[in-house]
Order: C-alpha cells, then structure tokens, then sequence
C-alpha cells in the first residue's frame, strides 16, 4: 500500500512499547480508580491495544474529538472540539489522557485544558509518540512511547487525510 512508505515502527516493536507502557501504569494506578480518555481519531488502535494490556480495573474509556485543520501537513495554530466527554465522566475522576502523537503540542494542551475546566482529581497524559523538535505549547508527556524524528508519520491509527490508518507499522514518507 503506497510506493515510498518507509517503516518506522514495526507492529512487533509497537507492541512490545505499548506493553511497556501499560505495565508503568499499572503500577502507578494501582488502588486508584483510572479513567482513559482517548483523543480521537489518531489514538483509536493505540488504545485498544493499550487497554487490553492494562491489568488494573478501568473505570472508564471515553474519547474527545479535535479537530487541527492539519489534514494537508500544515499546522495552523488552532484545535477545535468536535465531540466533548460529559461532565460526570471527567469531575473527580483521576484521567489518563491518551494521544498517537505529540506535535507541536497545539492539540494536546487544548485537550488538558478542556479537561481540567472539568475538574478531574488528576490528569496524566500517555502518548505513543513524541515529535519534540516541532513543539509549540509545552507539554508534560508522563508515559512516552517512542521519541521520533521530523517525519510525517502515518499508519497504526496515523492518517494523511483520513487515510494509511488501517496499516499495523508505522510508516512515513520518503523523498
Ligand atoms: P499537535 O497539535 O501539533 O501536537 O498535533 C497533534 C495531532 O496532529 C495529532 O493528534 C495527530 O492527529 C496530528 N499529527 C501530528 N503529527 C502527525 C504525523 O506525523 N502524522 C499524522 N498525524 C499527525
Ligand atoms: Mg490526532
């Protein structure tokens, strides 16, 4: 599928991060009631994997939809709301916040915003990957999958205008 993808992250290595990251969490939420919001809709293989390595009982999964206008590999400077999480699933709850990647930072911390107007007990944020040298807002990242290069990576739930998400690696495009 594509002629120039170039692989990544395979599915195995993906895997062996995601157990990884479950396994810190587990340890961290012990005892503590977690719920996991996903931020739709780059995140949806990430956590369904994530999820199912999680041991500890889940109170909750909810997801919240933004919007970035970065469909074409721009970066405008602007998230919207698509589809909010209500109230009662957020207010006194401790919350995992969960993302595919870290960019320029723009969408995350709209999304930690908007949760916190919501009054969480407290609120952590998961992300597979991390794309530092872009960052705009400062984001705190508390469970890391991979650090990567400048690359415009797709596929494990990654898309180029809506598309590639349906691949179990993670490609980018090659020059
Ligand atoms: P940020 O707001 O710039 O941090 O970007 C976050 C969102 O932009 C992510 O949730 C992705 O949906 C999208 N994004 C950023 N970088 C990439 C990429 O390399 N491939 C696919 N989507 C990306
Ligand atoms: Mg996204």
């Amino acid at each position: 599928m594509g002629k120039n993808l170039t692989l990544l992250l395979s599915a195995e290595e993906i895997a062996i991060t995601t157990e990884r990251l479950a396994k810190e969490i587990d340890r961290d939420y012990q005892n503590v009631p977690l719920t996991i919001v996903g931020i739709l809709k780059g995140s949806f293989i990430f956590i369904a994997d994530l999820v199912r390595e999680i041991q500890i009982p889940l109170d909750s999964i909810e997801f919240i939809q933004l919007s970035s206008y970065k469909e074409k590999i721009i970066s405008s400077g602007e998230a919207s709301l698509l589809l909010d999480v209500e109230l009662k699933s957020i207010q006194g709850k401790h919350i995992l916040l969960v993302e595919d990647i870290v960019d320029t930072g723009i969408s995350t911390s709209t999304a930690l915003e908007i949760l916190k107007q919501k009054k969480p007990a407290s609120i952590k944020l998961c992300s597979l990957l991390d794309k530092p040298s872009r960052r705009q807002k400062d984001v705190q990242i508390d469970y890391l999958g991979f650090s990567i290069p400048d690359y415009f990576v797709l596929g494990y739930g990654l898309d180029v205008d809506q598309k590639y998400r349906q691949l179990a690696g993670i490609y980018y495009f090659k020059d």
